[in-house]
């Protein structure tokens, strides 16, 4: 079976899974959609399908059974509601909203379960963080203590920045590092750790950049076991960490430089604590690194899911209801930081969808730096470097 699949959305990411798709033959493409009518014409002649310049118009021609969303972010609800109305098979790009009450609003549309509904996670496929995710529901860890997550190699230039109109604007894309670059990682935390109960924020908006959007975050965490977490982010620091560091009663691991290194201590450590005679003994540990073969499949991997959901039932890596979580978790250090106290989780969606109005009111969004019809960046590698 072969699944009629179009992508809303032809600019850097739509043309890379453009690519992708001759890797993933069930999905056949046969149309494009883009606002920017050369995009969507110069795809449509590479790849021989319909060109659409209106999502609406793609919907209405009825030659699609699936959807690949690729548009800017606050786009996601609007086109991933009326493709869902439309009875299609949606794949949204992450995040899927900008703000936890859109995202309630787009998970609310998919009231029929045989249409797929899936979220542009790729870094779910890596195996450093599903083994790790593993690992933590399997309790080798233990219960969990801490978990601190650097992800600091999310370097951009000002030629990033200006490379989009709604590029790190309230009102074209509603946030800045948390919504365009860490949706990954927030994802990956909620997904290996579970949801906190309260959340901490402290962004910088602007910090290193011309933008009016948060480039530098710090955040703490409180989980109901009473955990504790830091999250830190930015687009200014270069060379950058990627560093995610979990530890538990059983020890400690720690994803960076492609490896997965866990220390497990041979007792647990509370029980040591409260049993060892000595003064300033530790736990005995064993180093154990965990095989990882590569960074998995990623865009592809997701696209391959997608179609044998369809086909098949199989279960999706990256359902897109999943994808409210690591909205909320942005939403939450956004609001925690304008509101100067912690948040409580879950986080109030209309309080925020107001805050985000205003900030809306008050966006001073550039008029495009480039010609609309400028190429789109084609070649993301480096943007998906961060390990
Ligand atoms: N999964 C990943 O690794 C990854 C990487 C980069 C970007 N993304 C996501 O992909 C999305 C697009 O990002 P990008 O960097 O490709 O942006 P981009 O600006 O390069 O491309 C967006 C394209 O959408 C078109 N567009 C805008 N509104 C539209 C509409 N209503 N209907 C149809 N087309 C419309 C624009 O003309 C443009 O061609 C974002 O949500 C981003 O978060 C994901």
């Amino acid at each position: 079976m072969s699944i009629r699949f179009g992508l809303i959305g032809v600019g850097s990411m739509g043309n890379v899974h453009l690519s992708n798709l001759k890797h993933v033959p069930a999905l056949q493409l046969t149309a494009v959609c883009d606002i920017v009518p050369e995009r969507a014409d110069a795809a449509a002649a590479t790849y021989n399908c319909q060109a659409f310049y209106d999502h609406r118009d793609l919907l209405r021609a009825k030659v699609c059974d699936a959807v690949l969303i690729a548009t800017p972010h606050y786009d996601h609800t609007t086109i991933g509601i009326a493709a869902l109305k439309a009875g299609l098979h949606v794949l949204v790009e992450k995040p899927i909203s900008v703000h936890k009450a859109d995202c309630e609003r787009l998970i609310a549309a998919h009231t029929n379960k045989k249409q797929v509904f899936a979220a542009m996670f790729n870094q779910r496929t890596d195996p450093h963080y599903y083994k790790l995710r593993e690992l933590v529901k399997a309790g080798e860890l233990g219960a969990l203590q801490r978990v601190v997550w650097i992800i600091t190699n999310w370097f951009r230039t000002e030629a990033y920045y200006a490379s989009g109109d709604w590029r790190a604007t309230w009102s074209g894309e509603g946030g800045g590092v948390l919504l365009n670059q860490c949706p990954h990682n927030l994802d990956l935390l909620q997904w290996i750790c579970g949801m906190p109960r309260r959340v901490y924020g402290f962004c910088k908006f602007g910090k290193y950049h011309k933008i009016e959007v948060e480039d530098d975050v710090t955040a703490y965490f409180e989980y109901d076991n009473g955990a504790t977490g830091v999250f830190i982010s930015t687009t200014g620091e270069a060379p950058g960490t990627n560093r995610l560091e979990i530890t538990g009663e059983r020890g400690k691991v720690v994803v960076e430089h492609g490896t997965v290194t866990f220390t497990r201590t041979v007792v647990n450590t509370r029980t040591f604590c409260r049993t060892s005679p000595e003064r300033f003994a530790t736990p005995d540990v064993w180093h154990i690194t965990i095989p990882t073969d590569g960074y998995g499949g990623q865009h592809t991997e997701i696209l391959r899911n997608f179609a044998e959901a369809i086909e098949k039932g199989t279960p999706l890596i990256a359902p897109a209801r999943e994808g409210i979580h690591s909205v909320e978790l942005a939403n939450a250090m956004l609001y925690s930081t304008f509101t100067k106290q912690p948040v409580e989780l879950p986080l109030d969606a209309a309080a925020y969808e107001r805050l985000l109005k205003k900030l809306i009111a008050s966006s001073k969004r550039k008029k495009p730096a480039r010609p609309a019809t400028a190429a789109p960046l084609t070649d993301m590698s480096k943007s998906f470097a961060s390990r």
